[in-house]
């Protein structure tokens, strides 16, 4: 059965778009069925796949309307990597964004709108944007599973209460299923003492199910469309990736 995950936190430059490529083709290349929905704005993991926005016939945007598109002419096949595909984003998604505050409903337009493709996958990751807003909102009601990366720093570790209270008044009110998964620490420098003392904090109060290291291995070829997992597969962060995807699949 589908498992649906969202990727969030409010704060931003914490890795959310680079651990949803690299744990979804993880998965992919483990031989699972896998969407990704880039679900913010930026438009950065549809850029990170190697698309181009403006060139982009469909986008999530047209799942989201009123008068909604087909969600599967929305959705792009790699044709690098076997078992993965995208619905990308755009900057129009901001607009829309608004529009979407006054809908009937409006918590749950993501998640109706998913119904019709799960059947087709064995994982769907949703990249979300950094705010609580309402698009993170609908990820959260559409999904089974949060997954938090956390930069390893006090604020972060800070911030981790606010999206905490989010997802457990979703929880109450909208959808009674969602679950945090586990929580990603990123950017982990070890020989920064804080970076040791909050990663501590986070072992000790939420259930840690990797740690991705500041390394600029992550960053290499990302204007090629290729992730770390792919493009470097022993390095340390690669290694770590796919340990959190082997996690996600025991857990998920
Ligand atoms: N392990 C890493 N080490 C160093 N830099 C990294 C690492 N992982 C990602 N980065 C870089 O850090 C920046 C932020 O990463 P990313 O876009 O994944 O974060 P994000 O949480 O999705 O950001 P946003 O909130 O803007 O959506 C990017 O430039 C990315 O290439
Ligand atoms: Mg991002």
């Amino acid at each position: 059965m589908c498992k649906t995950i969202a990727i969030a936190n409010q704060k931003g430059g914490i890795c959310k778009t680079t651990s949803t490529f690299n744990i979804s083709v993880a998965l992919a290349t483990m031989g699972k069925q896998v969407l990704m929905i880039d679900f913010d704005p930026q438009a950065s993991l549809t850029i990170s796949a190697g698309l181009e926005p403006l060139n982009l016939e469909h986008t999530v945007c047209d799942i989201l309307k009123k008068s909604s598109e087909s969600v599967t002419n929305c959705i792009y096949k790699f044709n690098n990597i076997s078992n993965l595909s995208i619905i990308p984003s755009i900057i129009d998604l901001a607009a829309l964004e608004m529009g979407m505050q006054t809908r009937t409903a409006r918590e749950k337009i993501l998640a109706r709108a998913l119904d019709s493709i799960k059947h087709s996958y064995d994982y769907i990751f949703i990249d979300c944007p950094p705010q609580l807003s309402i698009l993170t909102v609908n990820a959260l009601a559409a999904c089974d599973y949060v997954v938090i990366p956390c930069k390893t720093d006090y604020l972060s570790y800070r911030g981790l209460e606010q999206l905490e209270n989010t997802i457990s008044d979703l929880k109450r009110l909208v959808n009674e299923n969602v679950e945090i998964l586990g929580v990603v620490a990123t950017l982990y420098e070890k020989n920064v003492k804080d970076h040791n003392n909050i990663l501590n904090l986070l072992h000790k109060k939420y259930s840690v199910i990797g740690v991705i290291k500041k390394t600029v291995e992550a960053v290499k070829g990302i204007y090629e469309g290729i992730p770390v997992v792919l493009r470097n597969p022993k390095a340390d962060i690669s290694v770590e990736y796919v340990k959190i995807a082997n996690e996600i699949l025991i857990r998920g």
